[in-house]
């Protein structure tokens, strides 16, 4: 049997709306229909004040950085164990990402550490919700309101999953999602900047940096009679092709939840006396005050030679099984910065030991079974 990583999974009305914006619509830029239509759930279903979908989730990260007035040099708190879309973005702003180790228990960025890292130049934090499961929020916020600090969730991997109760990416100052193929709800690349304030000039400044630093959107809106460069931007605008193949998605978002669920449920079940094993340190869990949305599940080992060589067993009974990330701090990149192995003691092990399993929404009981029966075997032999 061959189980790949990752596959992606189409609700079935994604030709309908693609050809609805082709043969009736004619009309594939952006801010068109479907825009306005999955703009218009998101904010729905998740009570946000304003939502823009954006070209990736990449891009949202970069706008939210701009948004907060960031000057040269100013520091912005981040998790090393991250993409480094979420680096990249502080950087593209001239601000310096400092890099905070997480927490062994959910792999997200470690309050603790926030504090040790605070100096005057900070402006920011920006969490993430690892495999869709949430950060230490409440402590976040209270680091952020004692030291007035924006919070930006990189909520990429955590679309419509909650921490307590409420939706990821509405609990910061900004939040971000990502709709690329390997997340839940996708249309290949695709983001959303989530604005949580309720602040007008933010939106307009949103509004106008989306739009090539245009007020394109206020000449749409019948506001102005004419547009015209008002402001610094660029192009964070998806084609309503890629919102009308989102919208087939969204539609279905807690149907995808649900399938995604009972996987993860099966894999729990299946893989819980694991832990027993010397070689396993612990598997995912999602603790009793959040809510994922299952992107993902993941089994730790003690020692990274027993974990590659677990990949290496996996691959060779038809499992794709992987490991991320390297951590930002000790990537070529990071090393360039100043950071150095040691630095960050949890994120180095974490990342030194994880393995993630197949897992994708239209994952058949056979294949997740498969995956359980072989994960036990190996590490039977390993240990
Ligand atoms: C935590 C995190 N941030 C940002 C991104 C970037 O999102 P996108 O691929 O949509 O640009 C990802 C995507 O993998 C991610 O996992």
């Amino acid at each position: 049997m061959k189980i790949p990583f990752n596959k992606e999974y189409y609700t079935g009305k994604e030709k309908e709306y693609l050809n609805d914006v082709i043969e009736k619509r004619k009309h594939t830029m952006g801010d068109g229909y479907y825009t306005k239509q999955v703009s218009r759930l998101l904010e729905e279903k998740f009570s946000v004040n304003k939502v823009f979908m954006t070209t990736s989730g990449t891009h949202a990260l970069e706008m939210s950085v701009k948004l907060i007035n960031i000057n040269p040099g100013d520091e912005i708190i981040i998790p090393s164990y991250t993409f480094p879309s979420t680096a990249n973005a502080v950087l593209k702003n001239k601000a310096v990402p400092i890099f905070a180790d997480i927490k062994p228990d959910n792999l997200n960025i470690d309050p603790k550490d926030i504090r040790k890292k605070i100096t005057k130049r900070t402006k920011a934090i920006i969490p993430i919700h690892y495999a869709g499961i949430a950060a230490d929020m409440e402590e976040i916020k209270r680091i952020a309101k004692e030291y007035n600090l924006y919070i930006i969730e990189d909520a990429a991997q955590a679309v419509n999953s909650k921490y307590r109760d409420q939706y990821l990416g509405t609990i910061g100052n900004l939040g971000c999602f990502s709709f690329h193929s390997t997340k839940n709800y996708i249309s290949g690349e695709g983001g959303a900047l989530l604005i949580n304030e309720e602040d007008e000039s933010l939106i307009k400044k949103a509004a106008v940096f989306r739009e090539k630093g245009t007020n394109r959107l206020s000449f749409l809106k019948g506001e102005v009679d004419k547009y015209s460069w008002v402001e610094e931007g660029s192009s964070y605008l998806p084609s309503d092709l890629l919102m009308a193949f989102l919208y087939a998605q969204l539609e279905k978002m807690d149907e995808i939840k649900f399938k995604r669920k009972k996987i993860f449920e099966k894999y729990k079940e299946g893989l819980n006396n694991i832990i027993s094993y010397r070689c396993i340190d612990k598997i995912c869990r999602v603790p009793e005050d959040r809510q994922s949305n299952y992107n993902s599940f993941y089994i730790i080992f003690n020692e990274n030679n027993v974990r590659d060589k677990a990949i290496e067993l996996l691959k060779k009974v038809g499992i794709t099984a992987t490991f991320h990330y390297i951590p930002l701090h000790i990537s070529e990149m990071g090393k360039k910065m100043g950071y150095k192995k040691g630095d960050l003691p949890v994120t180095e092990r974490i990342a030194e030991n994880i393995v993630r399993l197949p897992f994708y929404t239209q994952m058949t009981e056979s294949k997740i079974n498969y995956v359980i029966k072989n994960v036990k075997n190996i590490i039977k032999e390993l240990n």
